[in-house]
Protein backbone atom coordinates (compact mmCIF):
# COMPACT_ATOMS: atom_id res chain seq x y z
CA UNK A 1 0.00 0.00 0.00
CA UNK A 2 1.39 3.57 -0.64
CA UNK A 3 1.86 5.31 1.81
CA UNK A 4 2.95 8.90 0.20
CA UNK A 5 0.81 11.79 1.26
CA UNK A 6 -2.20 12.77 -1.27
CA UNK A 7 -2.25 15.31 -3.17
CA UNK A 8 -4.20 18.56 -1.90
CA UNK A 9 -7.68 19.02 -3.30
CA UNK A 10 -7.18 15.99 -5.68
CA UNK A 11 -10.43 13.90 -6.15
CA UNK A 12 -10.84 10.43 -7.96
CA UNK A 13 -13.99 9.58 -9.28
CA UNK A 14 -14.63 5.99 -9.81
CA UNK A 15 -17.66 5.22 -11.99
CA UNK A 16 -18.97 2.13 -11.18
CA UNK A 17 -22.79 2.21 -11.42
CA UNK A 18 -23.07 0.01 -15.19
CA UNK A 19 -24.61 -2.86 -15.90
CA UNK A 20 -22.47 -5.02 -17.58
CA UNK A 21 -24.64 -6.01 -20.75
CA UNK A 22 -21.93 -7.22 -22.60
CA UNK A 23 -19.97 -9.07 -20.07
CA UNK A 24 -23.34 -11.22 -19.34
CA UNK A 25 -22.98 -12.26 -16.11
CA UNK A 26 -26.60 -10.86 -14.93
CA UNK A 27 -25.44 -8.44 -12.35
CA UNK A 28 -23.87 -4.97 -11.97
CA UNK A 29 -19.88 -5.45 -13.52
CA UNK A 30 -18.39 -3.68 -10.59
CA UNK A 31 -19.78 -6.81 -8.69
CA UNK A 32 -18.20 -9.36 -11.34
CA UNK A 33 -15.41 -11.47 -9.54
CA UNK A 34 -12.18 -10.91 -10.93
CA UNK A 35 -9.51 -13.59 -9.72
CA UNK A 36 -12.18 -14.13 -6.52
CA UNK A 37 -12.55 -10.69 -5.44
CA UNK A 38 -15.44 -7.90 -7.35
CA UNK A 39 -13.91 -5.80 -10.54
CA UNK A 40 -14.84 -2.53 -7.93
CA UNK A 41 -12.31 -4.02 -5.20
CA UNK A 42 -9.34 -4.52 -7.58
CA UNK A 43 -9.93 -1.34 -9.01
CA UNK A 44 -10.20 1.03 -5.81
CA UNK A 45 -7.27 -1.04 -4.49
CA UNK A 46 -5.23 0.33 -7.38
CA UNK A 47 -6.60 4.01 -6.47
CA UNK A 48 -5.31 3.87 -3.23
CA UNK A 49 -1.77 2.24 -4.28
CA UNK A 50 -1.36 5.51 -6.46
CA UNK A 51 -1.74 7.55 -3.87
CA UNK A 52 -2.34 10.85 -5.35
CA UNK A 53 -5.99 11.32 -3.69
CA UNK A 54 -7.42 12.81 -0.68
CA UNK A 55 -11.12 11.47 -1.86
CA UNK A 56 -12.35 8.70 -3.37
CA UNK A 57 -15.87 9.08 -4.71
CA UNK A 58 -17.90 5.64 -6.07
CA UNK A 59 -21.10 6.23 -8.14
CA UNK A 60 -22.84 2.80 -7.44
CA UNK A 61 -26.15 1.37 -9.13
CA UNK A 62 -28.60 3.12 -6.48
CA UNK A 63 -29.63 1.08 -4.00
CA UNK A 64 -26.83 -1.86 -4.76
CA UNK A 65 -25.78 -3.57 -0.78
CA UNK A 66 -23.58 -5.80 -2.28
CA UNK A 67 -21.32 -2.88 -3.97
CA UNK A 68 -22.10 -0.65 -1.35
CA UNK A 69 -20.79 -3.21 1.39
CA UNK A 70 -17.47 -3.78 -1.08
CA UNK A 71 -17.00 -0.25 -0.70
CA UNK A 72 -16.87 -0.37 3.36
CA UNK A 73 -14.73 -3.43 3.13
CA UNK A 74 -12.21 -1.06 1.00
CA UNK A 75 -12.97 1.55 4.05
CA UNK A 76 -11.76 -1.04 6.41
CA UNK A 77 -8.85 -2.63 4.49
CA UNK A 78 -7.81 1.12 4.01
CA UNK A 79 -8.02 1.70 7.44
CA UNK A 80 -5.72 -1.58 8.77
CA UNK A 81 -3.42 -0.85 6.27
CA UNK A 82 -2.61 2.78 7.87
CA UNK A 83 -3.47 1.78 11.37
CA UNK A 84 -0.18 2.29 13.72
CA UNK A 85 2.10 3.19 10.77
CA UNK A 86 3.89 6.18 11.91
CA UNK A 87 3.86 9.25 10.10
CA UNK A 88 1.92 7.74 7.88
CA UNK A 89 -0.24 10.55 5.37
CA UNK A 90 -4.38 10.28 6.38
CA UNK A 91 -5.88 7.73 3.86
CA UNK A 92 -8.27 9.08 1.30
CA UNK A 93 -12.07 9.69 2.44
CA UNK A 94 -14.49 6.89 0.40
CA UNK A 95 -17.54 8.68 -0.45
CA UNK A 96 -20.29 7.01 -2.66
CA UNK A 97 -23.07 8.99 -4.71
CA UNK A 98 -26.28 6.97 -6.78
CA UNK A 99 -24.94 6.68 -10.34
CA UNK A 100 -27.22 7.68 -12.72
CA UNK A 101 -28.59 5.93 -16.68
CA UNK A 102 -26.08 6.69 -18.17
CA UNK A 103 -22.14 6.55 -17.47
CA UNK A 104 -21.80 10.71 -18.08
CA UNK A 105 -24.61 10.83 -15.74
CA UNK A 106 -23.00 9.11 -13.13
CA UNK A 107 -19.92 11.18 -13.37
CA UNK A 108 -22.25 14.24 -12.76
CA UNK A 109 -23.46 12.54 -9.97
CA UNK A 110 -20.16 12.68 -8.55
CA UNK A 111 -19.20 15.88 -8.97
CA UNK A 112 -21.70 16.74 -7.22
CA UNK A 113 -20.40 14.89 -4.27
CA UNK A 114 -16.86 16.02 -4.25
CA UNK A 115 -15.15 17.18 -1.03
CA UNK A 116 -15.11 21.06 -0.65
CA UNK A 117 -12.05 22.65 -1.65
CA UNK A 118 -11.43 20.07 -4.67
CA UNK A 119 -9.30 21.63 -7.10
CA UNK A 120 -8.49 18.69 -9.60
CA UNK A 121 -10.21 15.40 -10.50
CA UNK A 122 -9.81 12.27 -11.95
CA UNK A 123 -12.72 10.23 -13.59
CA UNK A 124 -11.68 6.41 -13.68
CA UNK A 125 -13.61 3.70 -14.74
CA UNK A 126 -13.80 0.87 -12.65
CA UNK A 127 -13.89 -1.26 -15.54
CA UNK A 128 -10.06 -0.69 -15.90
CA UNK A 129 -9.68 -2.32 -12.75
CA UNK A 130 -5.94 -3.34 -13.22
CA UNK A 131 -4.48 0.22 -14.16
CA UNK A 132 -1.38 0.64 -13.02
CA UNK A 133 -0.12 3.65 -10.41
CA UNK A 134 2.25 5.20 -12.78
CA UNK A 135 -0.74 6.17 -15.36
CA UNK A 136 -1.62 7.84 -12.24
CA UNK A 137 0.47 9.41 -11.65
CA UNK A 138 1.80 10.46 -15.26
CA UNK A 139 -2.06 12.16 -15.62
CA UNK A 140 -1.59 13.60 -12.09
CA UNK A 141 1.90 15.00 -12.99
CA UNK A 142 0.28 16.61 -16.38
CA UNK A 143 -2.18 18.54 -13.89
CA UNK A 144 0.54 19.80 -11.98
CA UNK A 145 2.26 21.30 -14.83
CA UNK A 146 -0.92 23.10 -15.63
CA UNK A 147 -2.95 21.06 -18.19
CA UNK A 148 -6.28 21.70 -17.66
CA UNK A 149 -7.39 18.46 -19.22
CA UNK A 150 -5.28 14.92 -19.50
CA UNK A 151 -5.91 11.31 -20.95
CA UNK A 152 -3.94 8.34 -21.42
CA UNK A 153 -3.69 6.61 -23.94
CA UNK A 154 -1.86 3.82 -26.25
CA UNK A 155 -1.06 3.49 -30.14
CA UNK A 156 -3.69 1.76 -31.99
CA UNK A 157 -2.58 -1.82 -32.95
CA UNK A 158 -5.04 -2.22 -36.05
CA UNK A 159 -5.77 -0.05 -39.07
CA UNK A 160 -8.90 1.52 -38.62
CA UNK A 161 -11.61 2.41 -41.31
CA UNK A 162 -14.52 3.89 -42.26
CA UNK A 163 -17.26 2.23 -43.56
CA UNK A 164 -20.86 2.81 -44.70
CA UNK A 165 -23.46 -0.09 -45.64
CA UNK A 166 -23.07 -1.36 -49.17
CA UNK A 167 -26.24 -0.01 -51.06
CA UNK A 168 -28.09 -1.48 -54.34
CA UNK A 169 -26.47 -4.89 -56.33
CA UNK A 170 -23.16 -4.60 -54.61
CA UNK A 171 -25.20 -5.41 -51.09
CA UNK A 172 -25.48 -9.33 -52.31
CA UNK A 173 -21.39 -8.66 -52.44
CA UNK A 174 -20.91 -7.71 -48.80
CA UNK A 175 -22.58 -5.60 -46.03
CA UNK A 176 -20.58 -3.12 -45.91
CA UNK A 177 -17.72 -0.83 -48.24
CA UNK A 178 -14.94 1.06 -46.89
CA UNK A 179 -15.24 4.90 -47.47
CA UNK A 180 -11.37 5.54 -45.84
CA UNK A 181 -8.59 4.55 -43.77
CA UNK A 182 -7.30 6.44 -40.79
CA UNK A 183 -3.87 7.15 -40.52
CA UNK A 184 -2.60 4.72 -37.96
CA UNK A 185 0.22 6.86 -36.64
CA UNK A 186 -2.34 9.53 -35.24
CA UNK A 187 -4.73 6.99 -33.87
CA UNK A 188 -4.64 6.62 -29.90
CA UNK A 189 -7.23 4.14 -27.92
CA UNK A 190 -8.06 6.43 -24.90
CA UNK A 191 -8.57 5.19 -21.02
CA UNK A 192 -8.88 6.00 -18.12
CA UNK A 193 -8.25 7.88 -15.63
CA UNK A 194 -8.54 11.10 -17.30
CA UNK A 195 -7.79 13.76 -15.55
CA UNK A 196 -9.45 17.81 -15.28
CA UNK A 197 -9.62 20.97 -13.62
CA UNK A 198 -12.72 20.13 -11.71
CA UNK A 199 -14.09 23.86 -12.45
CA UNK A 200 -13.36 22.97 -16.41
CA UNK A 201 -15.19 19.81 -15.87
CA UNK A 202 -18.07 21.08 -14.54
CA UNK A 203 -18.68 23.82 -17.20
CA UNK A 204 -17.80 21.27 -19.70
CA UNK A 205 -20.41 19.02 -18.06
CA UNK A 206 -23.23 21.96 -18.31
CA UNK A 207 -22.80 22.45 -21.69
CA UNK A 208 -23.85 18.63 -22.27
CA UNK A 209 -27.63 19.65 -20.81
CA UNK A 210 -28.28 21.13 -23.94
CA UNK A 211 -26.74 18.37 -26.44
CA UNK A 212 -29.21 16.97 -28.71
CA UNK A 213 -30.18 12.78 -28.22
CA UNK A 214 -27.88 11.94 -30.97
CA UNK A 215 -24.99 13.92 -30.05
CA UNK A 216 -25.47 13.01 -26.28
CA UNK A 217 -24.66 9.19 -27.20
CA UNK A 218 -22.21 10.23 -28.94
CA UNK A 219 -19.98 11.65 -26.04
CA UNK A 220 -18.15 8.40 -24.85
CA UNK A 221 -15.54 9.98 -22.75
CA UNK A 222 -15.10 13.22 -20.35
CA UNK A 223 -12.45 14.97 -22.31
CA UNK A 224 -15.05 14.85 -25.43
CA UNK A 225 -16.96 17.56 -23.57
CA UNK A 226 -13.69 19.30 -23.20
CA UNK A 227 -13.07 19.18 -26.50
CA UNK A 228 -16.11 20.76 -27.18
CA UNK A 229 -15.26 23.85 -25.12
CA UNK A 230 -11.91 24.32 -27.16
CA UNK A 231 -9.55 23.74 -24.76
CA UNK A 232 -6.79 21.88 -24.93
CA UNK A 233 -6.35 17.84 -23.80
CA UNK A 234 -2.98 16.73 -23.30
CA UNK A 235 -2.32 12.96 -24.09
CA UNK A 236 0.16 10.78 -21.67
CA UNK A 237 1.20 7.54 -21.84
CA UNK A 238 -1.71 4.90 -20.86
CA UNK A 239 -0.97 1.32 -19.88
CA UNK A 240 -1.96 -1.79 -22.27
CA UNK A 241 -3.10 -3.15 -18.46
CA UNK A 242 -5.49 -0.49 -18.33
CA UNK A 243 -7.74 -3.12 -20.92
CA UNK A 244 -11.64 -2.10 -19.86
CA UNK A 245 -13.05 -5.33 -18.83
CA UNK A 246 -16.01 -4.89 -21.39
CA UNK A 247 -16.76 -8.46 -22.88
CA UNK A 248 -15.92 -11.92 -21.18
CA UNK A 249 -12.75 -12.58 -23.33
CA UNK A 250 -11.22 -9.08 -21.78
CA UNK A 251 -12.23 -10.87 -18.05
CA UNK A 252 -9.94 -13.83 -19.01
CA UNK A 253 -7.18 -11.49 -20.49
CA UNK A 254 -7.40 -9.67 -17.06
CA UNK A 255 -7.60 -12.81 -14.97
CA UNK A 256 -4.64 -13.46 -17.29
CA UNK A 257 -2.60 -10.68 -16.08
CA UNK A 258 -3.20 -11.32 -12.54
CA UNK A 259 -2.80 -14.95 -12.32
CA UNK A 260 0.00 -15.43 -14.86
CA UNK A 261 3.47 -15.11 -15.40
CA UNK A 262 2.93 -10.97 -14.50
CA UNK A 263 2.17 -12.16 -10.60
CA UNK A 264 -0.16 -10.99 -8.23
CA UNK A 265 0.38 -7.17 -8.93
CA UNK A 266 0.69 -6.23 -12.87
CA UNK A 267 3.92 -3.92 -13.74
CA UNK A 268 3.84 -2.62 -16.80
CA UNK A 269 4.30 1.11 -16.71
N1 LIG B 1 -20.87 3.42 -15.86
C1 LIG B 1 -21.54 4.11 -14.85
N2 LIG B 1 -22.85 4.44 -15.01
C2 LIG B 1 -23.51 4.08 -16.12
C3 LIG B 1 -22.86 3.37 -17.16
C4 LIG B 1 -21.52 3.06 -17.00
O1 LIG B 1 -20.93 4.44 -13.82
N3 LIG B 1 -24.80 4.39 -16.21
C5 LIG B 1 -19.46 3.04 -15.65
C6 LIG B 1 -19.29 1.52 -15.65
O2 LIG B 1 -19.58 1.01 -14.34
C7 LIG B 1 -17.85 1.35 -16.07
C8 LIG B 1 -17.57 2.59 -16.93
O3 LIG B 1 -18.67 3.49 -16.71
O4 LIG B 1 -16.94 1.32 -14.97
C9 LIG B 1 -17.44 2.24 -18.40
O5 LIG B 1 -18.68 1.72 -18.86
P1 LIG B 1 -18.87 0.31 -19.58
O6 LIG B 1 -17.55 -0.38 -19.73
O7 LIG B 1 -19.73 0.51 -20.76
O8 LIG B 1 -19.65 -0.52 -18.44
P2 LIG B 1 -21.17 -0.98 -18.42
O9 LIG B 1 -22.03 0.16 -18.89
O10 LIG B 1 -21.43 -1.54 -17.08
O11 LIG B 1 -21.15 -2.15 -19.49
P3 LIG B 1 -22.18 -2.39 -20.72
O12 LIG B 1 -22.08 -1.15 -21.58
O13 LIG B 1 -21.69 -3.62 -21.37
O14 LIG B 1 -23.55 -2.55 -20.07
MG1 LIG C 1 -21.83 0.91 -20.97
Amino acid sequence: MNTQPPTPSLAVIVVAAGSGQRLGFGIPKAAVPLSGESILLHALRGVAAAGVARQICVALPAGDRQLADICATFVAELARSSAGVRGTAAHPAVTTVDGGATRQDSVQSALAGLLEGTEKVLVHDAARALTPASVFRRVVGALKAGAVAVIPAIPVVDTIKMVAPTEGSAATMAPEVVTGTAVRGQLRAVQTPQGFDVDTLLRAHATAVDFDVETAASITDDAMLVEFLGLPVHVVVGSTQSLKITTPLDLVIAEGLLEGPLGARWSEG
